[in-house]
């Protein structure tokens, strides 16, 4: 089956002047808690970078405390379970990578710590993804755990449909339809995939308007220098 273009999406960190919106960002999380952390992680994104998407100290830590990781050895020599702490990252939800496959057909979750620069489409194809779920066709062969996603790039994806009316329940009182879920999500995973986009902008910014500037002196030194001159 053919894979049609993403559709196209407008987003608030698009642009020279764009930037993460922090309700956006913030629902995102909590789709991201609520939803994915079932099944993926984020092992290059750590609690305490939530501070920069506007949560508190005491709030990341309550964020990070609602999950387990694994720490060890102890003294005794063992590994052993603990709630994590800011400055643990998203954990991956499974013993290993074995264990995963168990649990999905097969298939391993793929850490999502840079999901939105690593695939083609970007957050188009992200959010595309999370609402391309239809009906598989006739002659699909469809496997057990195999579900049919018209913009996954072989259709066939051992991943849940995930984002169904009402799958979180908002804290900012935001309906929680799938459009918006996936919007969120995805808005909060380019963020983890680019932490440092606003800074870069704000510099990209005073580095052109620091050269307008620079050019505008170096035209008036000029007609001075040479002004005298036949
Ligand atoms: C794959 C996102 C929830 C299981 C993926 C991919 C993304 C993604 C971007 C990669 C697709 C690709 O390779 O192009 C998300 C998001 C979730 C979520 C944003 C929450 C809204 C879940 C949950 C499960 C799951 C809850 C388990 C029940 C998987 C599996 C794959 C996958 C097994 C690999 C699929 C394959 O290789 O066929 N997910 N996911 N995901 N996800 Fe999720």
């Amino acid at each position: 089956a053919e894979t049609p273009a993403l559709p196209e999406h407008t987003w608030q960190f698009e642009g020279v002047f764009g930037t993460f919106d922090r309700a956006t960002v913030q629902r995102g999380l909590q789709v991201y808690n609520a939803v994915c952390s079932t099944c993926h992680g984020m092992k290059y994104v750590h609690f305490r970078n939530l501070e920069d998407i506007g949560y508190s100290e005491d709030e990341v830590e309550a964020i990070a405390a609602q999950y387990t990781v694994e720490d060890g050895p102890n003294d005794q020599g063992e590994m052993y379970e603990r709630p994590a702490e800011p400055t643990d990252a998203f954990p991956f939800p499974y013993d290993n990578k074995q264990a995963a496959k168990n649990a999905n057909n097969g298939a391993i979750p793929p850490d999502l710590s840079v999901i939105t620069n690593a695939r083609p489409g970007g957050p188009e194809y992200i959010r595309a993804l999370l609402l391309g779920y239809e009906e598989a066709p006739q002659d699909a062969n469809l496997q057990p755990g195999q579900y049919w996603n018209t913009y996954y790039p072989s259709h066939k994806i051992s991943m849940p449909q995930m984002l169904v009316q009402g799958a979180v329940d908002y804290q900012d009182g935001t309906q929680a339809t799938p459009e918006q879920m996936a919007h969120d999500v995805t808005a909060f995973l380019h963020w983890a995939s680019n932490p440092h986009m606003e800074e870069r902008k704000r510099l990209g910014l005073k580095v052109i308007l620091f050269l307008i500037v620079l050019t505008a002196l170096l035209y008036a030194v000029q007609r001075k220098i040479w002004a005298d001159v036949e």
